[in-house]
């Protein structure tokens, strides 16, 4: 639990502010962030890029849209500064509205339409950051149709094994994405021959969730190999793109401390640059997720039966696996805590939502002191939590809300049955 989301007097609150009174006013399930929250994480990043920083060539934090990608989010994170991090078309038009500076956003994903593509270079975005040698020709291609040259970073495959989940491992050798670090020199000559192609960075992501940073290290190590490879032929960068991947605590992880990684990183950066590159400064850009919005956003919900069978008590909640994904397909723990704390024996329960699946479970055995009616908070759900909400089930999406010094903003009106089917057709 971070200190913006702590108990006074037994009553859970959020800034201060009870978040019973807010679960009265607009229902459960409910996602609640927390403003000061998400601007602390995020400052924690631009702080100590400020600290360390080439000043010729200041670091770019691109938050990754995500992991959390609400408006009212891109809109506070925009104006604090944050450029964005993007995988499709719709996220491009997300952050568009959100009023995000292109020159700020870059584009990863390894099956990137000529449509996003074409959308994407009609608003000048910063860089794409290509996955495949396909993907170059085709944005050479479209580029050169619009009458454009694209900025372009290879993603690299840096073959490191993060040490986290394998469904969110992305930087081995077997994973779809990047190209393989081996082949990356290669790459690079092919696109400097291209004409509607304008190489100005190299780029990975090795995966998210990260509790240490020495895979983060070793990444960088090999994309610094590469980049001497590259300067040598004359293909010099403005930056280096590390990705994102710094996990949060969950539930007692110790975790990477922000600042202390970004010193580690420049420090090495700089070493390098020193010893062979005159001290020539590069830019530093980092696509952190769930760093800035895990720990700043919960999901309320409200107990709705109690169950027990031979092997287990459960408790039957109003959230379900369409509101919070990552227990059913991670089997990720999230804490949960009740809203208004009671005395009592505690039991222990599963947390199960109503949907007609197994694996649709938020919580398994908890200790909890609670009865029907009475409303939980799962922690940390500010990340990949709504942006991988689904309507199964015929379930609209949950509400969210923002809480800004002690007021609750309402920032997306909970989805009724209708809006779920507005746009479909019968056939006559
Ligand atoms: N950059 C790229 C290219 C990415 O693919 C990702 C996340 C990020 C940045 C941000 O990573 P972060 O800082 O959030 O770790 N749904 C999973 C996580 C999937 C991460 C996908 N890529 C989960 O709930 O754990």
């Amino acid at each position: 639990m971070t200190h913006h989301f702590s108990y006074q007097n037994d009553t859970l609150c959020v800034e201060g502010l009870p978040l019973t009174d807010i679960a009265d006013q607009y229902g459960t399930p409910l996602y609640v962030y927390s403003r000061a929250a998400l601007t602390d994480h995020y400052l924690a990043y631009a702080r100590a890029c400020e600290a360390h920083q080439y000043p010729d060539a200041p670091a770019q934090i691109c938050y990754s849209v995500k992991s959390s990608a609400t408006l009212a989010i891109l809109h506070l994170l925009s104006r604090l500064g944050a450029g964005f991090d993007i995988v499709s078309g719709g996220e491009l038009a997300r952050v568009m509205a959100a009023g995000a500076d292109p020159q700020k956003v870059v584009y990863s994903g390894v099956g990137k339409t000529a449509n996003e593509i074409r959308y994407a270079l009609s608003q000048d975005i910063l860089c794409f950051n290509v996955e495949s040698l396909a993907e170059l020709h085709r944005i050479n291609r479209i580029a050169g149709d619009m009458g454009q040259v694209a900025r372009i970073a290879f993603r690299v495959n840096p073959d490191v094994d993060p040490h986290t989940h394998p469904y969110i491992s992305t930087g081995l050798r077997e994973n779809k994405f990047g190209i393989p670090h081996e082949e990356a020199l290669s790459c690079y000559r092919i696109a400097r021959d291209l004409p509607h192609v304008q190489i100005i960075g190299i780029d990975c992501h090795i995966g998210s969730q990260l509790l240490d940073d020495a895979p983060l290290v070793a990444a960088l190590h090999r994309l610094i190999f590469l980049c001497d490879q590259l300067e040598a032929e004359g293909i010099s960068l403005r930056h280096l793109d590390l990705g994102g991947g710094l996990g949060i605590a969950y539930r007692d992880e110790k975790t990477i401390s922000v600042g202390e990684h970004i010193a580690r990183i420049y420090d090495i950066v700089r070493r390098w640059r020193q010893t062979r590159h005159q001290g020539k400064p590069i830019r530093l850009i980092w696509e952190p997720g769930r760093s800035v919005s895990g720990n700043a956003g919960i999901l309320l919900t409200e107990i709705q039966y109690e169950k027990s069978n031979a092997a287990t008590r459960y408790l039957i909640v109003d959230a379900a696996m369409n509101d919070l994904l990552r227990p059913a397909m991670y089997e990720a723990w999230h804490d949960v805590l009740p809203l208004v704390r009671r005395v009592g024996n505690p039991q222990t329960y599963d947390i199960v939502g109503p949907i007609c699946e197994s694996g649709d479970w938020l919580a398994k055995n908890r200790a909890l002191t609670v009865r029907e009616g009475d409303r939980l908070a799962i922690l940390s759900a500010g990340a990949y939590g709504m942006s991988m909400a689904s309507h199964y089930n015929t379930r609209g999406k949950a509400a969210e809300v923002m809480v800004d010094n002690g007021r609750a903003h309402l920032i997306r009106p909970r989805e009724t049955a209708e809006d779920l089917f507005a746009t479909e057709r019968i056939v006559p």
